[in-house]
C-alpha cells in the first residue's frame, strides 16, 4: 500500500477537493501526512469552505494544513512548491468545471485545464527524477515513492443512447468544450506516464453532490432557489440522464486508488444511480418540502422549462465493475440520504452561499491568509 507524508492537492478550495481535504484530515483515511492546497481561487474557489480546517491545523507547530494560492499555470511557483514541501503526490483537482460557462468562454477551460495539467506534470517529471522507473511498464511503478493522480470527469467518453455503460475501454468522445479539455488533460497524463514512466493513476467520476458546491451546479441551484421561491430551471425537456454520486463516496475511492490502484490504470467511479433531471427535481421537491414546511405543490409551481444547453449530453452512466472487483469501492451513502443532508446542509449555511454568489468570501483571505 503506498503512504505519502506530503501531498500537492490542487483546486482544495473547491467543492470536491475542500471535501477530500476534509476526509484526509479529520475523516477515516488513516492518512498521517501533511496537506498543501494550491488554489488560485476562482469564483468557484471559496478558502471558508475550510475555514475550521485552517484553524485546526494551518496554525502552531507541525501544521497538516498549508494553504497557498496560485495558478497552477505558473510554473515556477509549483516547483517551488514541490522543492519546499518535498511533494511525494499530487492529487489533481484543479479546473474550470462548469458546462455551461465553457459553453460562453472556452478559452479559461482549455488554459487550465489543459495548460495547467501539463505544467503539473512537466513539474511531477522533473523533480521527481531519480523515484521513479523511466522504463513504461516497470514492475516496480506499483511500489512508487511518488504518484500523480489525476481528477477527471465520465465526460469525456461522450453521451449515451438509452443503453449502455461507460466502461474505462470506452472510446474518448467529449462533446463540450468543458469535456473536451478535461479529455486533452487526461491523454497527456497517461502520455506522461507511458512516454516518460511517470507514475499516474487516473479516475472518470460521475456527477457528484454534496456539501460545498457552487450553487449554478444543478442540485444546489434548484434547493436555493426553491428556498428563495425562484424559477427552477429545466434545460430542455428534463429527460437528460445522469448518475450521481456522494462526495465523500467519490472522494473514498481516489483515496483507495492512491493507496492500492495499479501505476497507469484509470478507474471509473460512480454512483449506479441514474436520474432524470426532472424526476431527481421532483425528488428534491419533496425533501426540501419536508424539511421547510412548504407545500409540495408550491415549489413543483415554480418548476419553468427553459431552452436547452446547447450540445447537451443526453446520457451519462458509469460501470465501474473494475473499482469494486480489484480494490473493493463501496459507497456508503445512499442517494436518499446523501440528498436529505445535502439539503440540510444548504438550509443551514446561508452566509457561505451568500458568501460565494457574492464573492465577500474575499474580505475573509485578506484577514486570515494575507498577513502570515
Ligand atoms: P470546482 O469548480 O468546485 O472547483 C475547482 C477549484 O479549482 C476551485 O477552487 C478553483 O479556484 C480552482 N482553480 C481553478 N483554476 C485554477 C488554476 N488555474 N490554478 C489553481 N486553482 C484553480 O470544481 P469541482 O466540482 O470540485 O471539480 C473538481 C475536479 O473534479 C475537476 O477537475 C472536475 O473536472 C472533476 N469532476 C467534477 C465532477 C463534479 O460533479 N463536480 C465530477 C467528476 C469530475
Ligand atoms: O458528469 C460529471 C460532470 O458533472 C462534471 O465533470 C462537471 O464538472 C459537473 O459540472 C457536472 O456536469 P453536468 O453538466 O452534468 O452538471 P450540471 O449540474 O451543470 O447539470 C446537471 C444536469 O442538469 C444537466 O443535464 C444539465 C441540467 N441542468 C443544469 C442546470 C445548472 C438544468 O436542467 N438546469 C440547470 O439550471
Amino acid at each position: 500500500m503506498r503512504t505519502f507524508k506530503n501531498l500537492l492537492v490542487t483546486g482544495g478550495a473547491g467543492f470536491i477537493g475542500s471535501n477530500m481535504i476534509r476526509y484526509l484530515l479529520t475523516g477515516p483515511s488513516g492518512f498521517a501526512g501533511r496537506i498543501i492546497n494550491l488554489d488560485l481561487l476562482t469564483y468557484a474557489g471559496n478558502p471558508e469552505s475550510l475555514a475550521d480546517i485552517a484553524e485546526q491545523y494551518g496554525k502552531g507547530t507541525n501544521p497538516r494544513y498549508v494553504f497557498v494560492q496560485g495558478d497552477i499555470c505558473d510554473r515556477a511557483l509549483v516547483e517551488r512548491i514541490f522543492k519546499d514541501y518535498e511533494i511525494d503526490g499530487v492529487i489533481h483537482f484543479a479546473a474550470e468545471s462548469h458546462v455551461d460557462r465553457s459553453i460562453l468562454g472556452p478559452e479559461a477551460f482549455v488554459r487550465t485545464n489543459v495548460m495547467g495539467t501539463f505544467a503539473l506534470l512537466d513539474v511531477a517529471r522533473t523533480a521527481w527524477a531519480g523515484r521513479y522507473s523511466p522504463h513504461h511498464g516497470s514492475a516496480s511503478a506499483d511500489n512508487s515513492p511518488v504518484l500523480f493522480h489525476h481528477i477527471s470527469t465520465d465526460e469525456v467518453y461522450g453521451s449515451l443512447g438509452e443503453t449502455g455503460y461507460f466502461t474505462e475501454t470506452t472510446p474518448y468522445d467529449p462533446r463540450s468544450p468543458y469535456s473536451a479539455s478535461k479529455a486533452g488533460s487526461d491523454h497527456l497524463v497517461m502520455a506522461y506516464c507511458h512516454t516518460y514512466g511517470l507514475p499516474v493513476t487516473l479516475t472518470n467520476c460521475s456527477n457528484n453532490y454534496g456539501p460545498y458546491q457552487f450553487p449554478e451546479k444543478l442540485i444546489p441551484l434548484m434547493i436555493m432557489n426553491m428556498n428563495e421561491g425562484k424559477p427552477l430551471p429545466v434545460y430542455g425537456d428534463g429527460k437528460n440522464i445522469r448518475d450521481w454520486l456522494y462526495v465523500e463516496d467519490h472522494n473514498s475511492a481516489v483515496w483507495l486508488v492512491m493507496q492500492k490502484g495499479r501505476v497507469g490504470e484509470k478507474y471509473n467511479i460512480g454512483g449506479e444511480n441514474e436520474w432524470q433531471n426532472i424526476e431527481l427535481l421532483q425528488e428534491l421537491i419533496n425533501i426540501v418540502a419536508e424539511e421547510t414546511g412548504k407545500p409540495a405543490d408550491s415549489l413543483r409551481a415554480l418548476i419553468t422549462y427553459v431552452k436547452d444547453r446547447p450540445g447537451h449530453d443526453r446520457r451519462y452512466a458509469i460501470d465501474c465493475t473494475k473499482l469494486k472487483t480489484e480494490l473493493g469501492w463501496k459507497q456508503s451513502v445512499s442517494f436518499s440520504e446523501g440528498l436529505r443532508r445535502t439539503v440540510r446542509w444548504y438550509l443551514t449555511n446561508p452566509t457561505w452561499v451568500e458568501h460565494v454568489r457574492s464573492g465577500s468570501y474575499r474580505d475573509w483571505i485578506e484577514k486570515n491568509y494575507e498577513k502570515r
